[in-house]
């Protein structure tokens, strides 16, 4: 494009500030900044008009398939769990894109040292699990590992370093999640440098496009994988395509399943898992009305099911909801940019990052079984440096379950 149509672009989109530096800039520079502003989808800017704000239908809660019935028909569901794997009809989504923020550790979130006396990293506890699995059904299904632009090298070059942490390199398959714009309140996109457009990842609801987008879908075509189990790189007791929740997903006809876990308190930070106007939804903490976060019967909560990111998503029905549109939610965030000319690190949020969330997509895919999970044996979420889901935490759950740390 040339000089004119790049401000015709930005002037229609009210975003001409990102020329602000174009005199100071050499030839190459001024052709990274084109190539970075013709890539950029202003329309996600839109979104700041309704500051992300969902108006919510009529929620109810949701029943699940609870921890009593599980234990009950195990060994059935195992089954027909391990039966579909053995199948190679399952792939298992790592969703690893995430900037980490909230732990204060610059590093990606998977390479974190969980151990004490030995080495012990995030992605090697799943992977312990992951080996486990793979040994039971007697197949290595593939492992898609989402990254970030942020973090991608530092993720490979982990995994290399490790040896995959002993599971075949050939069946973990690395790609990177797309990105979006981030601007100040006013809504005018920042610049991060004189010359390159502010971008952050884009949330964790683009994994299947980004996927699709990356060309690694002619590994889902080519192996007729019909399901995939995504998961967050957060939870250190994150179990890994587990047969039985396979198992329970295709034997109660469901074609999304999400493992929950009792909510121990309303203001646990964790999704919800309920129904809006009639359909399964995930409705997270930040956006969850007080009233409903409280709302007790006989002593329980009410809408008590949170979701610890693990869900099974039919490939059909991803196919058929990637044409529907994921609304983006706004996350205000220390950015980074450039103001009179240098560079400042904002330590205070003082703008917006645009999100896709993969929440939204239970909602799109029209059905979902909860399945309900034991919490201290299943999730021990690595969110924070101290306190509530923090590595200490965490690390008491991991030795509770006979992991020598
Ligand atoms: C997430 C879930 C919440 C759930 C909780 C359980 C979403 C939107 N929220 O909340 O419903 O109850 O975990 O612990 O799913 N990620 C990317 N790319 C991104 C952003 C995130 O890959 O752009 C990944 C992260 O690496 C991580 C996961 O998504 O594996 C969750 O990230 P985060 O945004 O921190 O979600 P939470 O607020 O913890």
């Amino acid at each position: 494009m040339t000089y004119e149509e790049i401000y015709k672009l930005l002037e229609k989109h009210g975003q001409t500030q990102l020329l602000k530096y174009y005199g100071e800039l050499t030839e190459e520079e001024k052709r990274v900044l084109f190539s970075d502003i013709e890539k950029t989808d202003f329309s996600i800017v839109g979104n700041i008009k309704n500051k992300g704000v969902k108006k919510l239908g009529r929620l109810a809660p949701v029943g699940a398939v609870t921890k009593e019935e599980i234990k009950r028909r195990k060994r059935l569901f195992e089954e027909v769990g391990l039966g579909v794997l053995r199948e190679g009809k399952v792939g298992a989504v790592l969703l690893a894109g995430g900037q980490g923020t909230r732990l204060g550790y610059s590093g990606p979130k998977g390479t974190f040292d969980m151990g004490l006396t030995r080495s012990l990293s995030i992605f090697g506890l799943q992977f312990e699990n992951i080996k486990s699995v793979a040994a039971k059904a007697g197949r290595h299904f593939p492992i898609f590992v989402m990254t970030s632009t942020v973090n991608n090298d530092e993720t490979v070059k982990f995994f290399e370093e490790n040896n995959f942490f002993g599971y075949p390199d050939d069946r973990v398959f690395f790609y990177i999640q797309d990105l979006s714009p981030v601007c100040g309140y006013d809504g005018k996109i920042f610049l991060s440098e004189k010359n390159r457009v502010a971008l952050a990842p884009n949330g964790n609801g683009g994994w299947y496009s980004s996927l699709i987008g990356s060309g690694l879908g002619k590994v889902i075509d080519e192996e007729n994988i019909e399901w995939l189990n995504i998961y967050s790189v957060d939870n250190v007791l994150q179990k890994i395509c587990d047969p039985v929740f396979i198992g329970a997903t295709v034997m109660k006809n469901c074609r999304c399943g999400a493992k929950v876990v009792k909510k121990v308190s309303a203001e646990e930070k964790v999704g919800v898992l309920c129904t809006e106007d009639g359909k399964p939804t995930v409705v997270e903490y930040y956006e969850m009305p007080d009233e409903f976060k409280s709302m007790e019967k006989d002593g329980e909560l009410v809408f008590g099911y949170g979701v610890i990111l693990n869900y099974l998503f039919g490939v059909r029905e991803l196919n058929n909801t990637l044409g529907g549109k994921l609304p983006y939610h706004l996350a205000e965030k220390a950015v980074p940019h450039i103001e009179n000319g240098v560079k400042v690190a904002a330590k205070e949020p003082c703008g917006y990052k645009f999100e896709t969330l993969v929440v939204d997509m239970i909602k799109l895919t029209g059905s979902c079984l909860a399945y309900e999970v034991e919490r201290e044996k299943e999730f021990a979420p690595v969110k924070n440096a101290t306190g509530a889901d923090s590595v200490d935490t965490a690390r008491e759950l991991l030795i509770k379950n006979g992991v020598t740390l």
